[in-house]
């Protein structure tokens, strides 16, 4: 049988229609993996004929796909802000509606001498894309799940970001001191909801997923206990599923939090809460 071309193997997104919104960039990402290349070299070379091995493995990284395996467990890794993350099957894939934490808090705090907290650091998504950014902040970012924090410390050591200090803990079980910024993307999604049976959220743990009280059990813990790490005037941000804004507005507001905001992502759902310690 005649060796494929490039091309003809693209056209097997048709393939992902039914399990993928992307299938065609699931194909190219795929497709890369194999031949080692950027996705630039599939447009200019659509004619090149792949090699025997070549074709075999993406037969088989497609048929993971085919699955239901999310690209990223995949392939090891996921973009996020202007990072490539290291990913495994120990946290979430940071996702870009998290990207609101990052570009909020880049916004409103200083370039320089910030504390920052981020609790549930997962792969390090937002630590280490702050920590880039800035230099000068010193950052604490923790998780519970053993296998987080090494993924996390893997991937700021190959990224050389130095200014976030990573560890294992509880949330705030293992923290000391105050911060001018607590962040956090915790697990949000009630025990039984349909989307867990649902895409990506198949693969992924439910330690990263799921919180008591129909959701809000994690949320409302950092808000509480948070307010006590915080400096004076320093932010809480907090993300959230997209019906859960009204109930995240009036546990700020019950904890004394000013300046109270609901943002919106760029789908317009309300995504991040966030409120300030009066100081
Ligand atoms: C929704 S994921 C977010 C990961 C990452 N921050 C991101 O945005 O991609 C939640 C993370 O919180 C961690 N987590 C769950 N319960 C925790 C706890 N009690 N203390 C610390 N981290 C916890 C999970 O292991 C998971 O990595």
């Amino acid at each position: 049988m005649p060796l494929a071309t490039i091309a003809e193997l693209l056209v097997r997104a048709e393939q992902l229609q039914h399990i993928s919104d992307t299938p065609r960039l699931d194909v190219e990402i795929l497709l890369c993996r194999v031949l080692d290349c950027q996705r630039s070299y599939l447009f200019t070379w659509p004619e090149h004929r792949v090699d025997g091995d070549q074709a075999a493995r993406f037969e088989s990284l497609l048929a993971r796909r085919l699955a239901g395996e999310p690209v990223a467990y995949i392939t090891g890794e996921q973009p996020f802000w202007t990072l490539v993350l290291k990913v495994s099957p120990a946290t979430l894939i940071p996702r870009p509606e998290t990207e609101l934490l990052v570009e909020t808090a880049l916004a409103r705090l200083p370039e320089s001498g910030v504390r920052c907290l981020d609790l549930g650091t997962g792969t390090g998504a937002i630590a280490l894309a702050l920590g880039f950014e800035r230099p000068r902040w010193s950052l604490v970012a923790v998780d519970s799940e053993p296998a987080a924090v090494g993924l996390a410390r893997g991937n700021a050591r190959r990224l050389g970001i130095a200014n976030v200090d990573i560890r294992g803990s509880d949330w705030f079980a293992q923290v000391e001191g105050v911060f001018d910024v607590i962040i956090s993307n915790p697990p949000y999604v009630a025990e039984g909801d349909v989307h867990l049976r649902q895409g990506d959220l198949r693969f992924e743990p439910v330690s990263a997923l799921v919180a008591e009280d129909g959701g809000l059990g994690d949320l409302e813990h950092i808000i509480g206990v948070g307010r006590e790490y915080l400096s004076a005037g320093g932010l809480l941000m907090l993300e959230h599923g997209a019906d859960q804004g009204d109930a995240l507005q009036r546990r700020f507001h019950a904890r004394g939090y000013t300046g109270v905001e609901t943002l919106k992502d760029l789908a317009g759902l309300d995504r991040v809460t966030l409120g300030y310690r009066p100081g």
